[in-house]
């Protein structure tokens, strides 16, 4: 018990001196990460479902058309292994595979990582109505420490799903610390799937991140709405405008808060000053070329196995592999 309420406290600390530091440099910026609280969860549900996001149906297309192929790439000789998840979500996509393999009686264990125990939870609650013969072995922390634990329980093949254009709110620096990280922690014909979001048409891309029903809006007021409830600031979303930018040369579509007057907001009690029009940049979803990505894979110690495309070509499942 007062190990939760201490894990909380430092959490939160870490939460306040993010934003502190955030909206104290020449630009103004708060991680995306801070998103997804239980409101901005359910937001990004909705947001999934929208008719303009049109990454989440590119890759439930993939899953449909590719479960059979995928069950054989991921278990050719029908031995057991591990299925690890990073962020698993509400597991939709996921539950197109699962059920598949299922079907083929392939042995493996569903390893879903998050964060947040209440995600898992969830998710455990769902697919064991659906699936009571699933063997379900949710992990509640962090992506590293759970690949170096299966790292040494090397006689299971390791499969690592990282879906829905994740990697695309990462720089690229970070993008690819992290798959090589990922590849750091695997052993030798274990395979990593990343679904990301190609380059395509910037006006189908801008209007993914700018609905006109404004949920993506409400998405980033709920980050100072979020801040305002947890960390006793003043923010008045209102006067605010969620301002999002798709740039086709780098891929980077970036979401910023622009302030619509000069104004001042107190945090703790500190006051950061924002002058007419001066945006606080809360997201980057970077888009990429096949090209791009395959040069990720080798540069962070993987092979390319295979690309899986949707049938419009939006979105990519591409899986990659460590060589023996
Ligand atoms: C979670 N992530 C991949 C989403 C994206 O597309 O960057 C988050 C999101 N932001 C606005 N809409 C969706």
């Amino acid at each position: 018990m007062f190990d939760t309420i201490e894990k909380e406290v430092v959490k939160n600390k870490k939460f306040l001196s993010d934003v502190k530091k955030g909206l104290s440099g020449d630009i103004k910026s708060i991680s995306s990460k801070y998103f997804y609280d239980k409101t901005g969860d359910e937001i990004f549900q909705r947001i999934m479902h929208m008719e303009e996001y049109y990454l989440t149906n590119a890759e439930f297309n993939i899953f449909e058309t590719y479960k059979l192929e995928l069950a054989k790439i991921f278990s050719p000789d029908q031995k057991p292994f591990n299925l690890i998840e990073f962020g698993a979500g509400d597991g939709l996509k996921t539950k197109v595979l699962l059920e598949e393999l299922l079907a083929q009686e392939i042995p493996f264990d569903y390893v879903p990582v998050d964060i947040s125990q209440n995600a898992l939870d969830q998710l455990h609650g769902s697919l064991d109505k659906e699936m009571p013969s699933l063997s379900f072995r949710g992990i509640q922390g962090d992506y590293f420490e759970v690949l170096n634990q299966l790292k040494e329980d090397n006689n299971k093949r390791n499969v690592v799903l990282f879906l829905g254009s994740n990697i695309g709110n990462f720089t690229d620096q970070e993008a690819e610390t992290f798959t090589s990280n990922i590849s750091d922690k695997l052993n030798p014909g274990d395979l990593l799937l990343i679904g990301v979001d190609l380059k395509k048409d910037p006006r189908k891309i801008l209007l993914a991140y700018n609905d006109p029903n404004g949920i993506t809006a409400e998405f980033n007021y709920n980050l100072l709405r979020r801040l305002n409830r947890e960390l006793g600031a003043n923010f008045d979303p209102s006067t605010f405008e969620h301002y999002p930018t798709y740039d086709p040369v780098t891929g980077e579509c970036k979401s910023s808060l622009l302030s619509k007057k000069d104004q001042e907001v107190t945090i703790d009690e500190e006051v950061y000053h924002f002058t007419e029009w001066e945006p606080i940049h809360t997201e980057i979803s970077r888009k990429y070329s096949i090209k791009q990505l395959h040069n990720m894979a080798v540069n962070s110690g993987f092979e390319v196995k295979l690309d899986l495309l949707d049938s419009n070509q939006y979105f990519v499942d591409s899986i990659w592999e460590i060589k023996g």
